[in-house]
């Protein structure tokens, strides 16, 4: 049995770890393995400590947390603030979702995204959007699944691999 709740500061230790592992098991298909090695575990947990000092009550992290305690899986989402706001062109973004390998495909990524859009809508806003790697085919058909209907196109460098991300939209905010 897996929950789903909304994150709390002791959980920073536990997210930073899924979303390493989360990044790697995900990318190694996409990614070269310098540009995976760079992640680590504290660097994280020390930008997922910075956001739990500053909470901002329109944003929601969840979490997924298995019967003994690890964190598998989490979600964020807020007001949008990605580097080029204007092309999303949504009022809030879902920053990030991650499960780890062993618990994708059984709800648990439907539950996460529930969770957050409620909590946009319940804000009153009307729209979220997302940025995934053009090549993630599992995620796109996640997110189409749901109801996101894909949009503009970006490339940029991420530590020496160049990528292409693609923009995913959802408006209104659906309730899944
Ligand atoms: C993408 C992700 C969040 C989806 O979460 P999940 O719990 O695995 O997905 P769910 O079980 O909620 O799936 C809901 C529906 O989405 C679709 N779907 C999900 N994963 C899919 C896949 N790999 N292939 C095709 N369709 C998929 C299906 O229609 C599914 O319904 P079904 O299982 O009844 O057929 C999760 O797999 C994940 O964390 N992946 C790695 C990280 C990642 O790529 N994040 C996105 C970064 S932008």
């Amino acid at each position: 049995m897996i929950l789903v709740r909304d994150a709390v500061e002791a959980d920073v230790e536990g997210v930073a770890r899924a979303h390493v592992r989360g990044w790697r098991e995900t990318y190694a298909e996409f990614l070269s393995p310098p540009a995976l090695q760079g992640l680590s575990v504290e660097e994280r947990a020390a930008q997922w400590r910075g956001a739990f000092a500053r909470p901002d009550p329109e944003a929601k992290v969840v979490v997924a947390e298995a019967a003994d305690g690890e964190i598998v899986g989490f979600a964020r989402g807020g007001p949008l603030r990605g580097k080029e706001p204007m092309l999303l062109g949504t009022e809030t973004e879902l920053y990030a979702i991650y499960l780890i390998d062993k618990v994708k495909r059984q709800g648990l990524g439907r539950r996460m995204m529930r969770d957050v859009f409620n909590h946009l809508a319940t804000h009153g806003f009307a729209s979220v959007g997302l940025w995934v790697l053009k090549e993630n085919a599992p995620a796109r058909r996640f997110y189409e699944r749901l109801g996101g209907v894909a949009g503009p196109e970006q490339s940029f460098d991420i530590r020496g691999d160049w990528v292409t991300e693609i923009a995913y939209r959802f408006e209104p905010i659906p309730a899944l």
